[in-house]
């Protein structure tokens, strides 16, 4: 389990986490959702220790993630940020490569490589493995990056908008790779979504942030409603149920 205890971030006079506890759990999908600015970009960098907080405590599986050695927190959890910046000049494989560092420390194993190929097979990357990482397009590159994060192999993994840029049938297809990790690997994906009907059909739990708190937190039963996600957005929402789902208009 991630345990969040009262974690709060400033910038100048603004806070932008404003003392978030929370639990996320060792199994399953969870979507983090809100408004541009709502400081769930923040709440993840500071989980995952990219970001230090003003005030509050995270622990993964009882570590501390400030006091515990680095490596073993990469064992453990992972993260795909928000802002990738990958101009390097490696292939697609060796970004996905990094992603076993925690494991190998630059050695790898037969393990390390089955974990790598299984990776790049994941995120339909087989064709462009040998392709230069500042080759490909912007959709292409964010299915590396989510590959190298899936090579760590971590029972957390922190997936901060993994949908950009990818198109209908590559944002599906790792929609439901997020749902079978959860459901046969047992792992616990924390994903930050704009496209709410995603969040609707493939978590297990939302979470809604606004202004730096986290104003919802249920179900997608709980918080696909016209009520909820007015407050959340701050903007009027039409909820339909299709089949077993709740989907959201909002084009209007
Ligand atoms: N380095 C920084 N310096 C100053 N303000 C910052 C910094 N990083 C973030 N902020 C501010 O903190 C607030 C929360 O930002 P954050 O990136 O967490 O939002 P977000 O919910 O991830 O938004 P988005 O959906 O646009 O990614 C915003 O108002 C942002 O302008
Ligand atoms: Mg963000």
């Amino acid at each position: 389990m991630i345990t969040i205890d009262s974690l709060t971030k400033s910038y100048g006079r603004q806070v932008v986490v404003d003392g978030v506890t929370l639990e996320l759990p060792d199994s399953g999908v969870t979507s983090i959702i809100g408004a541009n600015g709502a400081g769930k970009s923040t709440l993840l960098s500071m989980v995952s220790r990219v970001l230090g907080a003003d005030a509050g405590v995270v622990t993964v599986d009882g570590l501390d993630v400030w006091n515990a050695p680095g490596r073993k927190i990469a064992r453990r959890l992972s993260i795909l940020r928000q802002e990738t910046h990958t101009q390097a000049r490696i292939t697609v494989r060796e970004l996905v490569e990094f992603g076993r560092y925690p494991h190998s420390r630059g050695r790898l194993t037969p393990e390390c490589r089955a974990a790598v190929d299984e990776a790049l097979a994941f995120c339909d990357l087989g064709e462009l493995e040998h392709r230069s990482i500042h080759e490909l397009s912007g959709g292409q590159r964010q299915r590396a990056c989510v590959a190298m994060v899936l090579a760590q192999d971590t029972r957390y993994v922190l997936l901060d908008e993994p949908l950009n840029n990818l198109d209908l049938v590559h944002a599906t297809a790792l929609m439901r790779l997020v749902r079978r990790l959860a459901d046969e690997r047992g792992k616990s994906i924390v994903l930050v979504l704009h496209d709410i009907n995603y969040a609707s059909v493939y978590s297990d739990r939302i979470v809604a942030m606004r202004d730096g708190v986290v104003v919802r937190d249920g179900s997608p039963a709980d918080v696909m409603t016209e009520d909820a996600l007015s407050h959340i957005y701050g903007a009027p929402f039409v909820v339909h149920t299709l089949g077993e789902d709740r989907i959201a208009a909002y084009y209007r």
